[in-house]
């Protein structure tokens, strides 16, 4: 139950030869980090498990089904079960950060408009933005923006979350909740969450396991233990954010 497995996985754009062979498996329930420089292709990888891109060879499983050539409609339901928080958060401006919230809530369960919005409150909650819930984002930056997307991204108590850059351009405060909440989906909720992440902190302070992608490929799949200890100099370059170092950039 839970698990992600990404297969061999290959894709290009063009002459850009992005994943080169990844293999990767989370187990169910874990908190799994993705780390690597920009452009190495984090959130490509990430978007092949929901049929946002296709793998140009090798296959991709979620909790044991093989979802690699699902057509378009039948990934919906699995979108349900895997949420995503973009790494640009993807409010609607038009839209209060309750009735953004709402939305899959009433799309998905066809509760009344008065329950929708008692449960996105009960979301907003959770982030500590329920205060703001009648604001729209253009009120807020990048960090409350990205906090509001994390809470809709939770309405349907997903099996799976992949979050994108959960804290970045967030207060060390904000982030620590955020990482909190992360582990609270873990550690109470068996939610299997990918996070991808540049931030050290929550790194080195919630992963279970981590996997650094460099050139197309994993450098190294390990606990935080096995990453401090790694003898791998483009790995100790990247963890200890040194300008000068052996990785390519
Ligand atoms: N839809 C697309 N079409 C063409 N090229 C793409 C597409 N999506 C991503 N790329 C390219 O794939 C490479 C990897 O992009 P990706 O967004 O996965 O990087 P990333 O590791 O998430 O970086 P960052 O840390 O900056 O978010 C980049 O060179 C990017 O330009
Ligand atoms: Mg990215």
């Amino acid at each position: 139950m839970g698990s992600i497995e990404f297969r061999n996985i290959y894709k290009s754009f063009g002459d850009n030869h992005v994943l080169r062979g990844v293999d990767l498996q989370v187990d169910s329930g874990e908190i799994f980090f993705v780390i690597g420089q920009s452009g190495a292709g984090k959130s490509v990888l990430v978007k092949h498990l929901i049929g946002l891109l296709r793998p140009d060879q090798g296959r991709v499983f979620l909790d044991g089904q093989d979802v690699t050539d699902l057509k378009e409609k039948q990934f919906y339901p699995i979108r349900k079960r895997c949420a995503m928080v973009f790494q640009n958060s993807t409010l609607f401006d038009s839209m209060t950060l309750r009735e953004n919230v709402a939305l899959p809530i009433r799309k998905h369960l066809g509760v009344s408009e008065e329950e929708a919005a008692e449960r996105a409150d009960a979301e907003l909650e959770k982030v500590g933005m329920k205060r703001y819930a009648e604001r729209f984002p253009a009120d807020f930056g990048d960090g409350m923006r990205k906090k509001v997307a994390i809470a809709r991204a939770l309405t349907l108590d997903p099996e799976f979350v992949i979050f994108d850059e959960p804290t970045t351009g967030i207060d060390p405060i904000s982030a620590a909740m955020v990482d909190d909440l992360i582990k609270h989906l873990s550690d109470h909720l068996g939610v299997t969450s990918i996070v991808i992440s540049h931030d050290l902190r929550s790194i080195f302070g919630i992963a279970d396991r981590i996997a650094m992608l460099y050139q197309g490929k994993l450098i190294l799949d390990g606990t935080q233990e096995e990453f401090k200890n790694s003898d791998d100099p483009i790995v100790q370059q990247f963890i200890q954010g040194l300008p000068d170092g052996p990785m390519e950039v």
